[in-house]
């Protein structure tokens, strides 16, 4: 198990260009399941969930292989309709597979993505949409069996909360479905966005997606196509939230700064000037920060929840007190009480948290229990006195590309063994 050791209150500077979208690429590796023929996906992160999709591709027949920044996907249709426990258990993400998987071969049997990690995370929203689309789905022993005995059909779907997962099922599902599947109240995250693009330049024909409702005509076949995965918006918070914790001024080339529109204001209201320049977002923090206004987390184009524990973390030292409340998942604070032996002073009750900044935190030997909460433990040991020993690497090489280096590039003391 690998660690990282960082040497906290260096200050950063430079420029560091912002990694490929990890949630765009899930979906949009499982999407090409649904083609045939080559599809390369540009600027995907090297991070252990996409390597996990890409073992899925291969285990479902198709060639997947890393070339430098991008992935290399061929695909000539599918050898197995089964996704084998220990693949599933080794992405969140992998649930996308089902929409996917179902409309490539008219059939999916997989298992239930991994345990609890931030909460419970049900999945009834994508099977009641699949079953709206003529699927028939039994549960069973920690498995789903999935069958479209007459091929799946559009279908009006509203969801009842603009879920990311069920929305992106859905589109999956439906690009090949026959007839037109609309999708009310339809998650708008730029991810969303992103994967509806690659579709349709696969030959899909999809309508509004970024929009609450989106309009999919099934067409017949889908082929593959090239494709540069949007600049991940959670990687670029964290970076800033980085910076935030240690006074620093620093540059992120390839940001979309409206991808941003929740975080930059609330940086802003903690002291930090940001100036833009085409997809250069330049940052300068100050000594320290003042405490935020009330921070609520929603869905996109609200406050991510993915950027809740990094800010939560730089909030720590800020001057006064910053109130969190969490409303996607129940179980996301579990960063916490490992901030708690840096030194922070955090009430967590339900949904709310009440951080209290201190002064300084030092560094200790703390342990990451989720990718965004140990996204939160880096922030918190950049800014600490002494050295933090962070373990738990494992959870953050899901979501960030080599974060060591890129911390080391902008000048932070941070040692991987
Ligand atoms: C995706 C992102 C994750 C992000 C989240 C919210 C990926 C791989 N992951 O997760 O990083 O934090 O969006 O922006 O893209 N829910 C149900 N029933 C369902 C589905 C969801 O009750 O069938 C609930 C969940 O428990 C949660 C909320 O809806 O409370 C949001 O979940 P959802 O938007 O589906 O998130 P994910 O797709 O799992």
């Amino acid at each position: 198990m690998s660690k990282l050791f960082i040497t906290g209150q260096k200050r950063l500077s430079g420029c560091v260009e912002v990694q490929g979208a990890k949630n765009s690429a899930l979906p949009i590796l499982a999407a090409t399941v649904l083609t045939r023929g080559e599809s390369v996906i540009y600027r995907c992160p090297d991070i252990s969930d996409v390597e996990a999709s890409q073992r899925m591709l291969r285990w479902l027949g198709l060639k997947a292989s890393r070339s430098g920044e991008a992935v290399l996907v061929q695909s000539d249709g599918l050898c197995r309709h089964d996704i084998p426990d220990e693949l599933m258990r080794q992405t969140r993400g992998s649930i996308v597979f089902l929409g996917a998987v179902l409309a490539a071969a008219g059939r999916a049997r997989l298992s239930l993505p991994g345990g609890c990690e931030i909460g419970l995370r049900p999945i009834d929203l994508h099977l009641k949409a699949l079953r709206r689309m003529g699927a028939v789905i039994k549960e069973r022993h920690g498995w789903l069996d999935c069958r479209a005995p007459h091929g799946l059909k559009g279908a009006e779907i509203a969801l009842p909360f603009p879920s990311v997962g069920a929305t992106e099922n859905i589109m999956l599902a439906a690009c090949t479905a026959c007839g037109t599947t609309v999708i009310g109240n339809a998650a708008r995250e730029p991810e969303i966005t992103d994967l509806a693009e690659y579709l349709n330049r696969c030959g899909a024909c999809i309508e509004g997606a970024g929009e609450s409702e989106i309009v999919i005509d099934g067409v017949k076949e889908l082929h593959g196509c090239d494709h540069a995965l949007i600049p991940d918006r959670i990687a670029a918070a964290t970076l800033l939230c980085c910076a935030a914790a240690t006074g620093s001024e620093i540059t992120l080339r390839g940001v979309i700064h409206p991808h941003l529109g929740a975080v930059l204001p609330l940086l802003e209201d903690a002291g930090c000037q940001f100036s833009a320049s085409g997809n250069e977002l330049r940052v300068r923090c100050p000594e320290r920060l003042r405490s935020m206004k009330m921070i609520r987390t929603m869905p996109y184009p609200g406050f991510p929840t993915d950027a809740q524990a990094p800010l939560l973390a730089a909030a720590a030292t800020a001057d006064g007190t910053t109130v969190f409340v969490e409303n996607i998942f129940e179980n996301r604070y579990r960063h916490t009480a490992e901030l708690a032996r840096m030194g922070a002073d955090i009430k967590t009750e339900g949904k709310f948290a009440v951080v209290e900044g201190v002064r300084s935190l030092y560094g200790a030997a703390v342990e990451a229990t989720d990718l965004r909460g140990g996204a939160a433990l880096m922030v918190a040991a950049l800014g600490a006195e002494g050295k933090t020993e962070l373990s738990g690497v494992h959870y953050l090489e899901r979501g960030y590309d080599h974060p060591e280096l890129t911390l080391s590039a902008l000048g932070a003391e941070i040692l991987r063994t």
